[in-house]
């Protein structure tokens, strides 16, 4: 959470912050600033809001330069304003930092420095830290950051990514990592410092994404990095492959339409990229040998939101391809419950942003038990999959709308894969099942399409139901996570209350919400368990609940029942959930609409949770 950008080159700096903070917005979006050397001054401009108000406040009072560092934040500690937007001035207002992360002995260092006539103007534990600069600074009577960055990163606890600039020091731009993500990008006499690559491309031709406890400064053409000992480091410089075209709208009103109509086409490309010969699931990137794979004898699922229901689907595969004893945790409870995990264990963590700070520290948790560490991501460059034993990659492209949709869907066909790769190690399903199974995946893009192409009946739904106070979401098996997924879809983007519930469990207290105002969603495909979510249905009729329902096409039975009905194309049981969660992202898509949200950016969220 929160974005943070630097720059030097021969460009006008605003636009290019500004351009990489827009991109970053996903991060955080309750107020941004930026600082430059205007004419050998700093100058800080900042403003609560998106970045749209602070690009508002810099055709008032603009300012010029090549250098600058930029910032837009999701607030931690101190409200969302003005005053604590970043960056942050020491005493003097010669030097300006931008941070992501949290600094867990903030309060401590300000009682220190106030005591030594520091004067904060904020709430925020960022300040701590540039005072901190000043105060080691006036210690050692030096000028340059270089000198005193060392004992800066001694006295901090927490973490962070930090970018600095100094009037003192005009042509260079400071950095520290701890913990939050960071690297450089580099073009012809220009260098980045950026949060993730989406905020520097295409301009950006190479990349380096900093280790922990690493620091250093760029200058326009030269970056200088040390590691914890204060030892230089020779970095290797990576090609960027992410193309602008990537992170556009198109023609879409939004990020989150756009990412839930491209999942036909992202899923033929997983299907080409996976499909091998003679049954095999192909895996080129994953490196985690047969040997090793063959060996494990238990599977622990590390994950959040989202992720954490592909994991209660990722199970049902495991277990039913792989015959492999699998459990699915909340990173958040992971990460603190003493997990039984040993050498035969594998750790699978899935995550889309591979930043998510609770899925990380599972994965040192499993790491210190000497667990192997298998990850899911969307973004190989990332820490979690770097940090990971191997990784997959999702394939799904940049998600930027906070609600994840497309990422979903290839965490889903990723999981199937995984198990089918197991199942295959493990000499467990025929290769003439694997290929049925490969036919029955090669048909799910157009099915897709097909549900796509009847958006209208679902806008109608959402038009029906705008108004209603709670959502009820119920499914089985399969598609009790797709019933967590809808509920969890439609609160953070429409903020009405919804929650998920497994068919079976319903009884056992939920039903007691039932009244005439209550929708209730049932995704009742043709499964096995499709008579007993009939009688769910019956149940919820019985109390008067409106009944909206996803069912196969062809379904006599539930039609006669249900208020509102969807079709989907017939699928194998453990294909539903993938086209099931398609109209219930619409719906959350289309009631957001009518209730005037808006779901790129809801409210008090960030798409990447990097702090615990
Ligand atoms: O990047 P991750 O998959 O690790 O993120 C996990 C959750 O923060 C994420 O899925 C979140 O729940 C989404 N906003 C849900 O749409």
């Amino acid at each position: 959470m929160c974005g943070i950008v630097g720059y030097i080159g021969n460009k006008s700096v605003n636009s290019v912050l500004i351009v990489g903070l827009i991109r970053l917005e996903y991060r955080g979006y309750d107020s941004a600033g930026i600082a430059v050397i205007d004419n050998g001054e700093l100058e800080v401009r900042k403003e609560k809001g998106k970045i749209k108000n602070l690009e508002n406040l810099l055709k008032i009072q603009p300012v010029e330069g090549n250098i600058g560092i930029g910032h837009t934040r999701w607030a931690t500690h101190g409200e969302p304003s003005k005053l604590n937007a970043h960056p942050h001035i020491d005493c003097n207002q010669k030097i300006a930092i931008c941070h992501n992360g949290i600094i867990e002995n903030h309060l401590h260092i300000r009682t220190e420095l106030i005591k030594k006539g520091h004067l904060f103007r904020t709430e925020t534990d960022t300040e701590a830290i540039v005072h901190l600069l000043e105060q080691e600074m006036k210690r050692k009577n030096t000028k340059l950051l270089k000198d005193v960055i060392p004992s800066v990163i001694e006295q901090i606890e927490g973490k962070y990514a930090i970018v600095i600039l100094s009037e003192y020091e005009p042509d260079k731009i400071y950095f520290m990592k701890d913990g939050s993500p960071l690297l450089y990008g580099k073009n012809t006499e220009e260098s980045y410092l950026a949060s993730d690559i989406v905020a520097i491309v295409p301009q950006a031709k190479e990349y380096y994404v900093f280790k922990d406890k690493e620091w250093g400064w760029i200058t326009k053409k030269e970056i200088y990095v040390f590691n914890r000992n204060n030892e230089p480091v020779t970095i290797e410089l990576e090609k960027v492959k992410l193309q602008a075209i990537h992170l556009d709208k198109g023609n879409y009103e939004h990020y989150m339409l756009k990412e839930i109509y491209e999942q036909p086409d992202i899923f033929r490309k997983i299907i080409e990229a996976r499909t091998g010969e003679k049954g095999k699931v192909r895996f080129d990137e994953m490196k985690l040998s047969n040997d090793i794979l063959g060996r494990i004898t238990r599977i622990l699922i590390t994950s959040a939101g989202t992720s954490w229901h592909a994991g209660l689907v990722g199970k049902l595969y495991l277990e039913q391809f792989a015959r492999v004893a699998t459990e699915v945790d909340l990173s958040s409870e992971f990460r603190y419950r003493n997990p039984i995990a040993e050498g035969d264990t594998l750790v699978i963590a899935i995550s889309q942003s591979g930043e998510t700070a609770d899925t990380l520290a599972g994965i040192h948790e499993a790491k210190a038990r000497f667990c192997k560490v298998l990850s899911f991501v969307n973004r190989t460059e990332s820490t979690i999959a770097r940090e990971s034993d191997a990784y997959i990659d999702l394939m799904a492209g940049p998600e930027i709308g906070v609600a994840s949709t497309k990422a979903y869907t290839s965490e889903l066909i990723h999981l199937l894969y995984f198990a089918l790769y197991l199942s295959g190690i493990k000499w467990l399903t025929p290769r003439e099942e694997r290929e049925e199974i490969f036919n029955e995946i090669r048909k799910l893009p157009a099915k897709m399409e097909y549900i796509l192409n009847k958006a209208d009946q679902i806008k109608e739904w959402a038009k029906r139901f705008k108004d209603s106070k709670d959502f009820i979401f119920l499914g089985r098996q399969y598609n009790h996570p797709t019933a967590l997924e809808g509920a969890l879809k439609l609160k953070e983007i429409s903020y009405i209350h919804a929650s998920g519930y497994a068919g079976g469990e319903f009884k056992h207290g939920p039903i007691a919400l039932i009244d005439e105002t209550v929708p209730v969603v049932c995704i009742a495909p043709k499964t096995s368990v499709y008579e007993k979510m009939v009688s769910n249905i019956q149940e919820v009729k019985a109390r008067k609940g409106k009944i909206l329902a996803i069912v196969t096409e062809g379904d006599d039975q539930i039609p006669e029942i249900a208020d509102y009905v969807f079709e989907i194309p017939y699928v194998p049981d453990y294909l539903t959930p993938i086209l099931t969660v398609i109209p219930l992202q619409l719906l959350a898509y289309y009631t957001a609409l009518e209730r005037n949200c808006e779901p790129d950016q809801p409210r008090n969220l960030a798409k990447s949770v990097t702090v615990e």
